[in-house]
């Protein structure tokens, strides 16, 4: 069972239309899914046509007992063929509230003990996830072993995913358990040359982390959600349709890749890469992580910190294992991207950002 939490703080990307559509094209070409909707806005029960106040119980009343008291297939539905729904409510929104004299632990273990504790067999659970990083998507990145990330292909799209990305990573950090992290391309429209520069950009940037299927603009994504069925019925030969069914293939052709497994194991470090060391130096900084293309652009991942003081100077040493080759990069400050300031090989990015440049020889 591959449980897939989709996620993303920006509202609108398109988390909700993923779930609902590679939902209803996995399940299309064979695949049994649960989609468990984590929203109390229920749009994801709504686009698979159910309407959330007829129902008398929701995943509220799962997640706010004590793990193991109530069965989540007891609020499950099936909604068409090979496709299952556990169906939200606005009465989600109190859950936080609801729990909040309980543990951290405790309180973001209760999905993913709801979903220990199924008898039923998914091949897919898809786990769609609220516009913010609170109580419920923890529960859902606790939950799951993987991470799509469905990224609008906007001006300030790759400014907000690399702040995602590391909050993911703290997250799992936190959560002590590895996360494979991937980012969806969505809501392209080919027409515009500055969505084909925004899409080249997230894909130089996060490379593999970026799946090759691309989601287009498609109005009738939108008509299926109203009609309350998956695109894959709705309208199979419309764009979108096709554009799901191919994420289908691809994530169910690829195996997830681990936050921490992709760093290089010591062996092949030993026969290819160098060490290098960045170093950064600042009186008031907080915080300094690194990120860039050698690691995913998730901060610090993979990367020895070393700091010191010198009166009221910290210094931070950054010390990489990279093969040759040359990396794009850029300091994290106190949450701040930034490019290097003691670097003065730096690159513009199409979106007016700006990279420093290492060349490892
Ligand atoms: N590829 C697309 N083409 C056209 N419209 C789309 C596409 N993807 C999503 N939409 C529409 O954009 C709106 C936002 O999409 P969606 O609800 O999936 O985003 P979301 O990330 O789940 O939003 P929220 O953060 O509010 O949960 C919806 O009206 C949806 O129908
Ligand atoms: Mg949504």
């Amino acid at each position: 069972m591959r449980v897939i939490a989709i996620v993303n703080q920006k509202g609108g990307c398109g988390k909700t239309t993923s779930t609902v559509n590679l939902g209803g094209a996995l399940a299309a070409d064979g695949s049994s899914v649960l989609v468990v909707d984590l929203d109390p806005q229920a749009h994801a029960t709504l686009a698979l046509g159910i309407d959330p106040e007829e129902l008398d119980q929701n995943l509220y009343e799962i997640l706010v007992e004590p793990p193991g008291a109530r069965r989540i297939e007891d609020v499950i539905l099936n909604v068409s063929s090979n496709l299952d729904l556990a169906p939200s409510s606005i009465v989600l929104s109190a859950l936080e509230q609801k729990l909040a004299s309980e543990r951290h632990e405790e309180r973001t273990e209760r999905l993913a003990a709801a979903l220990d504790g199924l008898t039923s067999h998914y091949d897919y659970v898809l786990i769609d996830c609220p516009p913010n990083v609170g109580l419920l998507t923890f529960n859902a990145l606790r939950a799951a072993s993987e991470v799509v990330i469905p990224l609008e292909m906007s001006f300030f799209a790759v400014d907000g995913v690399q702040k995602l990305l590391e909050t993911v990573a703290l997250l799992s950090d936190r959560i002590g358990h590895d996360l494979s992290v991937r980012i969806l391309p969505t809501l392209y429209d080919g027409r515009t040359r500055y969505a084909r520069r925004t899409l080249g950009e997230v894909r130089e940037l996060f490379k593999d982390l970026c799946f090759d299927s691309v989601i287009r603009l498609n109005v009738k994504l939108r008509e299926a959600a109203h009609s309350g069925v998956p695109i894959s019925k709705y309208a199979p030969s419309a764009n979108g349709a096709r554009d799901y069914a191919a994420f289908a293939i691809e994530l169910d052709a690829s195996p997830p890749t681990t936050l921490r497994n992709d760093i290089p194991n010591e062996k092949t470090q030993q026969i290819s890469a160098r060490e290098v060391v960045v170093r950064y130096r600042d009186a008031e900084a907080g915080e300094v992580r690194i990120a860039g293309d050698f690691n995913g652009w998730i901060p610090d991942k993979g990367v020895r910190s070393i700091i010191e003081s010198e009166g009221e100077t910290r210094i931070w040493t950054k010390i990489l294992q990279l093969p040759p080759g040359t990396y794009h990069y850029r300091y994290v400050v106190d949450g701040e991207w930034s490019r290097d300031p003691n670097n003065a090989d730096w690159v513009p990015t199409s979106t007016g950002q700006e990279n420093s440049v290492l060349v490892v020889r």
